[in-house]
Order: structure tokens, then sequence, then C-alpha cells
């Protein structure tokens, strides 16, 4: 516990750290994003990298286990808490919402959005993972603000295998994009939003089959911005002119399993810094 005086002053200060989470590697695409935009923020990430993936999972599991990644990360006083992975916000973001009395902000309200700011033709496409897909999380969001848009789903599992592997330029990379990809250029799509952590590694490969006419929503970017907007609208920025000379905050890394695997492919993710992972549990 604190002292009060002490509480009070980082209170004021605002210095209490943003806690993230992600099922395991992927989510430092959004972390990388909001250290870029807020680099005065303190973030704390956690990967559950024990129970990854959660794309396959049942939203009962990917909900039990959203819970007690978010209870691990309360206990470090997080002032906010970003759910990184697209398949925990579709499952979970509720649940985590009614739990938790501080902001916490998903991945795929953002991206509905600027998507649907985006669009000219109202006819978009959406590729993420299985749990993503099935959960309809994404058509409804983008319907709650424009039902007037059509939306096109697809799920692609093989991509965060070929991401995590490094395989996101070559032959294997483009031959499985224009497999997954096909129907979807077939809708006169306009905007296709990247509905999953890993796929902006993969927006040069999906650029190339979907065409130029065709924008890529980076739902990681959209999610920044929208932290940036949270900590504004609820005064929780930290005070940002206080020391000019003080250095970008470095993110806190935390992991459930094979911290050195974290860091070896997290490269590929994160380049704001070195990625030096502790091993915990969060099983309740
Ligand atoms: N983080 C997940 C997502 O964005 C992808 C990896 C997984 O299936 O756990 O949906």
């Amino acid at each position: 516990m604190l002292p009060p005086l002490l509480r009070l002053k980082l209170d004021f200060m605002n210095d209490r750290p943003i806690g993230i989470f992600d099922s395991g590697i992927g989510g430092l695409t959004v972390l990388r994003e909001i250290t870029r935009l807020l680099p005065r923020e303190e973030t704390i990430y956690l990967g559950d990298t024990a129970r990854v993936p959660y794309g396959n999972k049942s939203r009962e599991t990917v909900t039990r286990y959203s819970i007690e990644t978010a209870d691990f990360l309360l206990k470090y006083d997080i002032k906010l808490l970003v759910v990184a992975c697209n398949t925990a916000s579709a499952y979970a973001l509720g649940a985590l919402k009614e739990r938790l009395d501080i902001p916490v902000v998903g991945v795929i309200e953002p991206g509905a959005k600027m998507a649907i700011a985006s669009t000219r033709v109202k006819r978009v496409g959406v590729i993420g993972t299985e749990g993503t897909m099935k959960s309809g999380a994404y058509f409804d969001a983008i319907k709650a603000v424009d039902p007037t848009v059509v939306v096109f789903m697809q799920s692609c599992p093989l991509f965060v295998p070929l991401v995590e592997e490094g395989w996101t330029d070559n032959d294997a990379a483009l031959l499985t994009a224009g497999k997954y990809l096909v129907k979807l250029k077939g809708e006169g799509i306009d905007v296709l939003v990247l509905g999953c952590t890993h796929y902006p590694l993969l927006k040069r490969t999906i650029a190339k089959v979907m065409g130029e006419e065709v924008r890529l929503i980076d739902s990681a970017l959209a999610t920044a911005l929208e932290v940036e907007s949270v900590l504004k609208s609820t005064n929780l920025m930290r005070e940002e002119l206080r020391e000019k000379t003080e250095t970008p905050a470095r993110p806190r890394f935390f992991v459930t399993d094979s911290p050195e695997r974290f860091t070896r492919v997290g490269k590929k993710f994160f380049n704001e810094g070195p990625i030096q992972a502790e091993l915990v549990s969060v099983e309740a």
C-alpha cells in the first residue's frame, strides 16, 4: 500500500500506468502505436503466451482468460485497460467493462469507426480470427454507427502462425492471402479492416492482393487514437510539461510462458526498445 500522500500525488500527476493485454505477442502492434502516440505514458503489457491462441477458443474460455489477465494488471494500479486482442475484445469487452471501475478500451469499436469514416461506397470488409468473425462484433459495431454500410467478413486463421514465423512477404504469405481474400476481392469493397493484432505485419502482402483501391484499416492505430481521446476526456493524461527533458517511458512486460520466445519473436512487432519479459502466472 502506498502512503496516502504519495497516492494523492501520483493520482494528481496521473502517473499510474496504462495496462495492455493480449493473448500473446500480437498486441505489441497496439503497444507500439500507443507508445509512439503517447510517449510519456507508463505502460504495462501482459501477453498470455501460455494460453495463446484465443482466436479458436469459445466465448466462455476467452472471457475467463481475459478476466484473469485484467485482474493481474489491476494489481499494478492501472488507470486504463486496453484490450489489445481482437478476439478478447470481441468476446469479453462487455464483461470487463462491467467488472472494472476504470476505462476499458477495446480494439473493435475504434477500427469500426475508422472504417466507416473511410468508406465511400459503403462496402467494408473485415478479416480476423475465427472467434472474432463468429462473434459478429465488428458487424455489430459498424452497423450500430451506420446501418447502411454493407459488411463482409472472412476469417484467416493461418495468418497468425505465418506472421510469427516471419513469413510476411514471401510466396507462402502471398498464396495464403490470395486464397483467403479472393471472395472479399469480388465484393466491391473499398475498405478492409485488419481485425487481428498480427495483420498489420502482413499489410504489404494484403495490399498486393486487394489492390490500391482498397484502403487497409489498422485497428492498432485506431485504438491508440481512442486511448488518447479517452485519457483526455477523463482527465487521466499524464502531465506533459512537468519535466521537459524526461525521456520516454519504457514499457514493462509480463508473459505467462516462454519469455525468451516473446523477446525473439516480439522484435518483429515492437521496435521501440528492448523487450525483457517477466514470467508470471495469472490463473485464478
Ligand atoms: N491476438 C489475437 C487477435 O487479435 C490473435 C492471436 C490469437 O488467436 O490469440 O485476435
